[in-house]
């Protein structure tokens, strides 16, 4: 039977930050937008970014987007391509106040104005001491955030389908994208969506790993949709470790916590930071102080019974402060770490957070590839936002807060190139005579298989395999190894079976599908960084100590097909100021 077939301008794939906010600028100029959610919109994994949106308002001290542009640029490891670093910073003000417009609840100054904390990196003229630039909603500016997106665009008529998957891109012979092919969770049916645009937005994976701060849906789903279809992913050698997941859990704890004034102790209780940070000390960029974390226990100063953890204090800042400012944080504590913080330090670990590489794009959302010398080659119809897009504003390690902002700037000019887009071409192309049947063979295969393996225990060895073998410090055997082992996995997870089909409910298929799109992540993510011989920002190799700026400022870009790889420079040239020029980094 085929399947049917729904008309859209544009298909919008996730509903968190990036997408909402795309989605926004579309619905608002009249076209017919589908934004399609495995979770109710107001779920999404921005819900759980916590402590704030950078933005150079100035509210809390001076600032402004060059300071801002600085910070990003050398928090970047200089891998960042400083024209949409730029473009970033300078519309992080606007795209700021149009969000407190829409009814973001943001905490306020004294004076009425948004407040702002310090976050880790982000400093005052070039790297004299911190800046508060993140404007915070208490410990839950992400959630408030999808509130008023989402609110804003139901007002607006966007088409919101909840609990849907996307499957596969479709493309015409001359390789456009005119579609995706997505499944109601629910029933298993499948739809093709007919668009004259495509949007990925379709957050992280950082679920490749057995300790993550992300949510179960976070399985690069757009980027295994991306790879399948023959486009490549750029920079997925990077991943960050956030310094502070609860010890065990993984749960997040916010730096704003050390914004506000919370700082960390190993077992002895030394302010270990002082030492590796002299200047910012705990506010340091997140690879810095993960790194300082992992060595403090690695070194056996670490606390705890087998000394595996660090300690983060923050009761000397009182309760006061403590639920005015970290309500949630104090509440997570209670429960994943069974303490009050308000009275004792929370145990905490660098935990994977965020991916830095995506699928390529410039800074119009549109996809970008290598194809007859031209390395930026639009692929026509298709557009990424957000984590799962590579723009690449963070390069090798972003910074905190500038992951809302990267959101709202780029799910708006995303939003905006694909109206250009739509103006100057408004037809809706053809679909392909076999538009749907790679999906129809990818479930047929699910469906079919026996004597497979079991997606949960492929599953945990693929995560258990980039735990152990691309953590905070990578080794060459480590790397060498981890490369043949997901190649192995890899070959598993297409002959994996849905274990006694009568019995289950349709999640069994739906994980089958996430892990799919997981071993793409994990493989060109295991691929890139045993090829990638320095370290740089969270890319830290026990053989390669140093940043090697004459062979390796650039991207990687891996193929699924052979696992080939490519490399593109970076851009070092902003829009209209002068550059800034690679430098040793210390905070
Ligand atoms: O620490 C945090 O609140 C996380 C924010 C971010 O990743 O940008």
């Amino acid at each position: 039977m085929a399947f049917a077939v729904r008309k859209f301008d544009a298909v919008i794939v996730g509903a968190g930050g990036s997408g909402m906010r795309a989605a926004l600028q579309l619905a608002e100029a009249d076209l017919k937008v589908a934004v399609l959610s495995k979770v109710f919109p107001t779920r999404s994994h921005t819900v759980a970014a916590q402590g704030g949106v950078a933005a150079s308002l100035g509210n809390n001290g001076e600032d402004n987007w060059h300071w801002h542009m600085f910070d990003t640029v050398k928090g970047s490891d200089y891998l960042g391509d400083q024209d949409a670093i730029e473009f970033m910073c300078r519309k992080a003000n606007e795209v700021v106040y149009e969000l407190e417009h829409y009814g973001m609840p943001f905490d306020r100054t004294p004076e009425g104005r948004i407040y702002q904390r310090p976050f880790g990196g982000q400093t005052r003229n070039y790297g004299e001491g911190p800046v508060a630039r993140s404007c915070a909603a208490a410990d839950r500016t992400g959630h408030a955030m999808l509130h008023a997106l989402y609110q804003r665009n139901v007002r607006a008529r966007a088409h919101f389908f909840v609990e849907w998957m996307a499957l596969d891109l479709i493309r015409n012979a001359e390789g456009d994208v005119v579609g995706v092919t997505a499944m109601e969770m629910e029933t298993g049916e499948v739809v093709i969506f007919h668009a004259k645009a495509v949007l990925f937005a379709t957050g992280g994976a950082g679920r490749i790993f057995s300790a993550s701060t992300n949510a179960f849906i976070n399985t690069g789903d757009g980027l295994g949709i991306t790879a399948r279809a023959g486009i490549p992913l750029e920079d997925m050698e990077f991943w960050q470790f956030h310094p502070t997941g609860v010890a065990g859990a993984g749960v997040l704890i916010t730096e704003g916590v050390r914004g506000e004034g919370g700082y960390l102790l190993n077992k002895n209780g030394e302010r270990f930071m002082e030492r590796y940070a002299p200047t910012v000390k705990d506010l340091a960029s997140r690879d810095v102080v993960s790194r300082a974390m992992a060595t403090e226990i690695k070194e056996g100063r670490g606390a705890g019974k087998d000394g595996e953890y660090i300690l983060l204090k923050l009761d000397h800042l009182g309760a006061d402060v403590i639920n005015k400012r970290l309500p949630g944080i104090r509440e997570i504590a209670l429960k994943f770490a069974n303490v009050d913080c308000a009275k004792d330090p929370i145990p905490v670990v660098p935990t994977v957070h965020y991916q830095m590489g995506g699928i390529p794009t410039n800074y119009h959302g549109q996809v970008v590839v290598p194809k007859d010398g031209n390395m930026e080659t639009i692929v026509p119809g298709l557009y990424a936002v957000g984590e799962c897009a590579c723009v690449s504003v963070h390069g090798a390690n972003r910074l905190g807060t500038n992951s809302l902002l990267d959101l709202l700037v780029f799910g708006k000019s995303a939003g905006e190139q694909v109206i250009r887009d739509l103006n100057a071409d408004p037809g809706l192309k053809d679909l392909p005579p076999d538009a749907g049947e790679f999906t129809r063979a990818r479930l047929a295969r699910l469906d079919d298989q026996t004597n497979g393996e079991s997606v949960s225990q492929v599953g945990a060895d693929m995560r258990r395999t980039l735990q152990l073998h691309c953590g905070v410090f990578r080794f060459p055997d480590l790397l060498v190894e981890g490369v043949a082992k997901i190649k192995e996995i890899a070959a598993r997870a297409v002959h994996t079976e849905i274990k006694d089909k009568s019995k289950v409910f349709n999640t069994a298929r739906i994980e089958a599908l996430e892990l799919e799109n997981l071993i793409e992540v994990a493989r060109s993510t295991m691929v890139c960084a045993e090829a990638r011989k320095e370290s740089r920002g969270a890319h830290d190799r026990s053989d390669f100590p140093d940043r090697d700026d004459k062979n390796w400022m650039r991207h990687s870009l891996w193929y699924k097909e052979g696992d080939r790889l490519e490399y593109r420079p970076v851009k070092l040239k902003p829009l209209t100021v002068a550059p800034f020029e690679p430098k040793a980094r210390v905070y």
